[in-house]
């Protein structure tokens, strides 16, 4: 039977008294919160530009204990591989689980042709892991740990961004979250910095580079000033420091120079405490679902369809098996006709040989005919000519018994009559 369709538009009608469904919300909210979040940031950029000094001064001290991070030492060593940590944060009973993702810096090697690879392969390996979660039979809680925002280190140069940065950023942008950090943001002025700011947001512009867009909101929201006010700052141009210095009797993260200090945490000096905000505070949901609802969902449709990385055709793993079905039945067809080339190939071979044959029996049989025509000609020849000598010596042996023959006739007459 076919389904009712209801035309009939539904009136809207207040309600008398309390019905409850406004709470809506609240226990969505509620569960999310009791669940607890997920979130991973990672720091990526040239060697030695301060991201493992920034990650650490953006959340290990203040919230965190500190047991199995190397905590508010000078770190100076080098990050020679991928290397995550985990941090659980609590804040009045909501818990995040915050994953700090630092990739060793590039840029210092001879041929850095392939230096995104790792970092590409660690972004899609999260993706992979939480597709094949998805595809278990039991799915309850998946545990998110792809990469929700990633951090990108420019150098203090003044100079605009380097062909590698260029490089880099675009390989990158279709798979993750791209937020431009100016690094070192202490050994600029504040007209300089400025002036760099305008620089790199108009070479991403012009390199159609996609960072992070900040959601739309409506023009007199409170949240609209906020967000225009964080817009402005981007890129962040960021201080990072290990050390604690005691300013005014109060002891701040920052750099001591003979000069002055260079405190990490005053808006004043740089733009880390909007980039802490802004991650943590009040874009951290936008980050998670855009990287759920657009790069994870590019991510899932390249791999179901088939396609590598790269939009290349691919081998497919074991786990998605309608992709799989489609790559071995076009494997097999594959095969089929090359099979059938092959036969016709041999086909058309043997057809060439039977030719080649038939023309040579032909010639042959030519050649047979010809020998035997001019052998029979020679024959008829030579009989012609041991005819022609025949006639000849009948005629001369005629001429010369003529007379004899004459005489005998006569003699035998003459004998008759006697
Ligand atoms: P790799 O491990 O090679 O990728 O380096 P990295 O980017 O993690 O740099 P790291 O945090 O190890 O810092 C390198 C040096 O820069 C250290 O000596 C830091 O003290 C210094 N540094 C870090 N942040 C800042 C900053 O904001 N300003 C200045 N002036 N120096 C900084």
């Amino acid at each position: 039977s076919t389904p009712e369709i209801v035309k009939e538009r539904p009136k809207l009608k207040e309600l008398d008294g309390y019905v409850g469904f406004a709470n809506l919300p609240n226990q969505v909210y509620r569960k999310a919160v009791k669940k607890g979040f997920e979130f991973t940031l990672m720091v990526v950029g040239e060697s030695g530009l301060g991201k493992s000094t920034l990650i650490n001064s953006m959340f290990l001290t203040e919230i965190y204990n500190a047991t199995d991070y190397p905590g508010p030492t000078q770190r100076l060593k080098k990050t020679v591989a991928v290397e995550t940590t985990r941090v659980m944060l609590k804040e009045n009973g909501v818990n995040l689980l915050l994953t700090m993702v630092d990739t060793p810096g590039f840029g210092d090697a001879v041929d850095n042709s392939n230096c995104w690879a790792p970092i590409i392969e660690y972004i899609e390996s999260k993706y992979e892991d939480y597709l094949n979660s998805e595809a278990r039979v039991t799915r309850k809680q998946i545990p998110d740990q792809r990469v929700h925002c990633c951090l990108y280190f420019i150098q203090p140069s003044g100079h605009g961004l380097k062909s590698l940065d260029i490089e880099f950023m675009k390989r990158l942008c279709d798979k993750v979250n791209i937020i431009p950090i100016i690094a070192k943001a202490d050994t600029l002025t504040s007209d300089e910095c400025a002036l760099f700011k305008k620089q790199i947001l108009n070479e991403i512009a012009q390199n159609k580079i996609k960072i992070y867009e900040f959601p739309d909101t409506s023009e007199d929201d409170e949240e609209h000033k906020l967000n225009k006010s964080l817009k402005e700052r981007v890129p962040f141009a960021v201080v990072g420091s290990n050390t604690v210095i005691e300013v005014d009797g109060k002891k701040v993260r920052g750099r001591k120079y003979p000069w002055g200090i260079a405190e990490v945490e005053n808006l004043e000096h740089c733009d880390f405490i909007a980039l802490r905000n802004m991650i943590i505070r009040t874009h951290l949901q936008d980050l998670k679902d855009v990287t759920n609802n657009v790069h994870y969902e590019n991510y899932r449709c390249r791999k179901l369809a088939g396609l590598g990385v790269d939009g290349k055709p691919s081998r497919i793993s074991n786990k998605n098996p309608l992709a799989q079905m489609d790559e071995e039945k076009r494997e097999h067809d594959l095969k089929m006709k090359k099979m059938e080339a092959e036969m016709e190939q041999v086909f058309e071979m043997k057809v060439r040989e039977k030719k080649q044959k038939l023309k040579d029996s032909e010639a042959e049989l030519t050649r047979r005919h010809e020998a035997t025509k001019k052998q029979l000609e020679q024959q008829a020849k030579e009989l012609e000519e041991k005819r022609r000598q025949f006639e000849m010596e009948k005629e001369q042996w005629e001429k010369e018994n003529q007379i004899t023959v004459e005489e005998l006739r006569r003699r035998s007459l003459e004998g008759s009559r006697e």
